[in-house]
């Protein structure tokens, strides 16, 4: 199924951009990353009038920490915050949220704003502001304003956020010294939507006696759940047997799980118990460390994620746009409608077809291509999105006299296609992991591979063309 047909805009500010909000409090939906957001309009759950296209607005895109917290624009990607130093250190929870949030591929093009609106019960980012009780800003032509994240999520993919608001920034404040966090969860495939997830939260004395522990979870209720865990641990150690059985009695006596296809109530109740046990250890353990060492540094300015965000201008609202797509070093110019992805206009406009589609909601990553370098799905991207950036589809790892590029020989070599349905996507994938690690263990071969699919070759061949292909020179691997 394709989206339905809509306009297309992209504002330059945020004044524009909540403007078109106003002028369609009813039908306008904002495209962030477009990693929720653009499935939905493939499946039909969602038939906006009107997109509003945020990513060209550059006073939103950065991550910025001081003493108080970390702070991310509404156009940071995931990537963009995980891969921050200052922000990991002053709010180590950020960065393992983050680390368990999909495959890199996803983390590359969606949006920390974007997760925090679209408020899915089972996404590791809303549990992790409410754990810490952050905040998000939300403007709209009336002004701005603060809502904490305790009054934010109000059911499923349901938030306090009016129409015509728009999310600017989240906010995740510094815990005081002390502190340690842990992230624990259980899903079928690492990357996968959680089972069941547990964020924790303790802080520790001088002594090393505990002053506070709380925990949150996931995929356990409608909203992200916490509780309060001080009682039974108060004053002593979570490596006291007791205490933290008690805490842990606690916690699964208040959890209220449902039963769906991916697990029942039970199951859920037990993994909150042993997740539970599993973060409180680990975050208590933190803990301990973090009130030996001495302060840190965490000040930081990031304002550069602007980066690849700004590269196109501005549009106006439109259901069909002219466009100048740049595929493999060759200028194409195309009349889309707003609504077509950009797997379908390489595919279907400019007639190359190396590029495969087989889920159209980002799941088998057949369709990944390169954006400026990027490992992303083209079916999660509107072409019309792509405009301005540097695309390298499977056709363009070739070398120039038409000869297997460097990654297409070892897959070949080492028998890793079978059907090649899948291949372009392992191709354009793994030609990017091995420019940013060149020399992968076997562990971070399968890593760079998780997020695409293979119904026939079996992942064995598959890793080992990967590291068949690190062991031709790198620079040769990179595009
Ligand atoms: C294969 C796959 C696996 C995934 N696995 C996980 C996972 O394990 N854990 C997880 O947490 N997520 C997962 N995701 C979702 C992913 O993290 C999304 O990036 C994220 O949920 C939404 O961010 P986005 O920037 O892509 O938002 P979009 O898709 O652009 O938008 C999502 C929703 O939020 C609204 N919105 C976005 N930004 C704003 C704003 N600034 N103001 C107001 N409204 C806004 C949109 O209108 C839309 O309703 C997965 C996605 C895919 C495709
Ligand atoms: S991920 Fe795009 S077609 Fe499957
Ligand atoms: S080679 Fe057939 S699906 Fe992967």
């Amino acid at each position: 199924m394709k989206p339905r047909p809509f306009a297309y805009a992209r504002p330059d500010g945020v004044d524009e951009a909540v403007s078109m909000l106003a002028g369609h409090p009813d039908d306008a939906k904002v495209l962030a990353g477009g990693q929720s957001l653009i499935p939905l309009l493939s499946m039909r759950l969602a038939a906006p009038a009107i997109l509003v296209d945020i990513n060209r607005i550059g006073e939103l895109a950065y991550v910025r920490t001081d003493e108080d917290g970390v702070r991310v624009g509404a156009v940071a990607r995931h990537s963009d915050v995980e891969y921050d130093e200052a922000a990991a250190a002053a709010q180590p929870l950020l960065r393992k949220a983050l680390r368990l949030v999909a495959h890199p591929t996803i983390r590359n093009q969606g949006t920390v704003v974007g997760s925090i609106a679209h408020a899915d019960p089972a996404a590791e980012l809303p549990l992790a502001l409410t754990l810490l009780e952050g905040a998000v800003t939300c403007r709209s032509r009336g002004g701005e304003r603060r809502i904490p994240a305790a009054e934010f999520f109000v059911g499923p993919l349901e938030t306090a956020l009016a129409p015509d608001e728009l999310a600017t920034e989240v906010f995740f404040p510094v815990l005081p010294a002390g502190s340690g966090t842990s992230y624990r969860e259980i899903s079928r495939r690492h990357g996968d939507y959680a089972v069941c997830g547990v964020a924790a939260v303790v802080r520790v004395d001088g002594q090393g006696a505990v002053v506070s522990a709380r925990a949150g979870y996931l995929s356990m209720a409608p909203t992200p759940y916490t509780v309060d865990l001080t009682v039974p641990l108060h004053g002593g150690r979570v490596d006291d047997g007791t205490a933290l059985d008690g805490a842990v009695q606690l916690a699964t006596a208040t959890v209220e799980p449902g039963t769906d296809v991916h697990a029942t109530a039970d199951y859920r109740r037990h993994l909150a118990g042993v997740l539970t046990r599993r973060a409180l250890h680990e975050a208590y353990a933190k803990a301990v460390q973090s009130s030996d060492s001495s302060p840190r540094d965490c000040t930081s300015g990031r304002p550069d994620v602007q980066s690849r965000r700004e590269k196109r201008g501005r549009r106006s609202p439109a259901k069909t746009h002219d466009i100048r797509l740049h595929v493999n070093g060759t200028a194409y110019d195309v009349t889309v409608p707003a609504r077509r992805l950009l797997s379908d206009a390489l595919r279907h406009d400019l007639g190359l077809t190396g590029t495969h589609v087989g889920c159209e909601h980002g799941v088998c990553g057949a369709c990944t291509v390169l954006i400026d370098g990027e490992p992303t799905r083209s079916c999660l991207m509107l072409a019309v999105a792509a405009e301005g950036h540097e695309i390298t589809t499977v056709e363009g790892l070739a070398e120039d006299d038409g000869t297997l590029g460097p990654v297409q020989r070892a897959f070949k070599e080492c028998h890793g296609l079978q059907c090649g349905f899948c291949t372009p996507g392992f191709l354009t994938t793994v030609t990017a992991g091995l420019r940013d690690n060149p020399a992968p263990t076997r562990e971070e071969a399968r890593d760079m591979v998780a997020g695409n699919l293979c119904r026939c070759t079996g992942y064995q061949n598959i890793v080992a063309a990967v590291l068949g292909a690190a062991e031709q020179a790198p620079e040769t691997v990179a595009p």
